[in-house]
């Protein structure tokens, strides 16, 4: 059973890496890995096929950056021959980046089975172009993965027949947990030069954020204080980086002593620095889970999270872009709050072995 397997940005990778690992021991099934190309800087995208044992894509259709419309088409137009070649059983997209809907409405008009992983997820705010994305691919999915029951319950509430549904926990945890100890033998506190549960770690890539120069300067206004109390970590994003320099910030950053830029770091890294950091400020989705994992507080800087369970059982609080509740919610935390030690219901690293079973029985 021939099953094609999309990825195209950062996330993608964390996730398709343990469904990769799975088919390994599911001998029926012959996975194809196709790379939209979407993500092609070495540091957001080969970097994680090396340190997560991923096997090289066995297509990469080159697309990358544009528009949503010509990123998305071009997505679409080149993966189209690829289905028709293959002739797969199934199409398996994972989260909701522009090459998961592109890849999702390719399969589903030729007819192919289209899987979705880490389906459910909802905003509820149709400004974010991934709730979009996730509202479309779900709508023409016919097996679709949660990780938390509000998926499930969103779903069900958007008509989505039972039987396509299934709780099976998260792939993203799956690879966090396999390389957690790994992590830990990472070397970058001391090439930062910092110390255990010292310092605070900061990313920021939402367009919501970074594309618009006067929320961007209120986010900056609460970390310039932050950064006086406190060493700040802040591995930028390329969409950020760019940003930043457009609206004539990075002067400002460049002045601040107790912030370090970097540029993206590896999983390995990134995932060590996330387990000692006395919190991490974020508008990314998966550091949002991860950070419920590895029980170290989370400020999500954005209105909604589409990932409820991790406020409603882990230490992730919706702080938006005020810097008076960032810096608020901040002292809260510096003054004693810890995560909670909740692990919400199938977290438990074994997610990518339930959906290769289901995807065994029901294809
Ligand atoms: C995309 C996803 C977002 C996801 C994020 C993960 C969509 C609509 N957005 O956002 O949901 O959370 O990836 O990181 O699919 N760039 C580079 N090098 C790269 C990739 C991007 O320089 O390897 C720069 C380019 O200037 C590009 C910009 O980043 O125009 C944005 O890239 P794009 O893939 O369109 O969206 P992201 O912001 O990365
Ligand atoms: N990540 C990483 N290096 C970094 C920043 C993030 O390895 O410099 C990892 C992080 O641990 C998580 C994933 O990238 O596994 C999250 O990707 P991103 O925030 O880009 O996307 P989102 O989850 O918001 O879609």
């Amino acid at each position: 059973m021939r099953i094609v397997n999309i990825v195209g940005t950062r996330p993608n990778l964390m996730k398709i890496a343990p469904l990769m690992e799975a088919y390994a021991d599911a001998p029926g099934i012959e996975p194809i890995l196709v790379h939209t190309g979407q993500h092609y800087d070495d540091n957001m995208s080969d970097l994680f096929f090396r340190q997560l044992g991923i096997p090289e894509p066995d297509l990469n259709l080159g697309v990358g950056s544009g528009s949503h419309a010509v990123q998305t088409a071009d997505i679409m137009k080149a993966f189209e021959p690829v289905v028709l070649e293959r002739d797969p059983a199934a199409v398996v997209v994972v989260g909701d980046v522009n090459s998961t809907i592109a890849c999702g409405l390719v399969a589903s008009k030729l007819g192919i089975p289209l899987v979705h992983v880490e389906a459910g997820l909802r905003s509820f705010d149709r400004s974010m172009p991934e709730e979009i994305n996730r509202v479309l691919t779900d709508a023409i999915s016919d097996l679709l993965f949660c990780t938390e029951q509000s998926g499930v319950e969103n779903l069900r509430r958007e008509g989505v027949a039972e039987e396509r549904i299934h709780l099976v926990g998260n792939v993203m945890i799956d690879t966090l947990v396999r390389h957690r100890a790994r992590a830990a033998q990472s070397p970058i506190l001391d090439d930062l030069g910092l110390a255990e549960g010292e310092y605070a770690v900061l990313t920021l890539h939402r367009p919501s954020n970074v594309d618009d120069p006067e929320t961007l300067g209120r986010i900056w206004d609460a970390l310039e204080a932050l950064q006086r109390d406190m060493p700040l970590i802040f591995p930028a994003h390329p969409r950020t980086r760019r940003r930043m320099a457009e609206f004539g910030l990075s002067p400002r950053i460049d002045a601040l002593e107790n912030l370090q830029v970097l540029e993206p770091v590896g999983y390995l890294d990134f995932l060590q620095l996330m387990a000692r950091a006395r919190l991490v400020l974020t508008d990314s989705g998966g550091i949002q889970e991860e950070t419920t994992i590895l029980e170290v507080p989370c400020l999500t800087l954005r209105e909604n999270t589409e990932r409820p369970v991790t406020v409603e059982m882990g230490g992730n609080q919706v702080v938006g872009s005020d810097p008076e509740r960032i810096l608020a919610a901040y002292r809260k935390i510096v003054d004693g709050q810890a995560g909670s030690g909740a692990t919400p219901p199938l977290w438990d690293g074994r997610a990518a072995g339930r959906i290769v079973e289901i995807l065994t029985q029901v294809l």
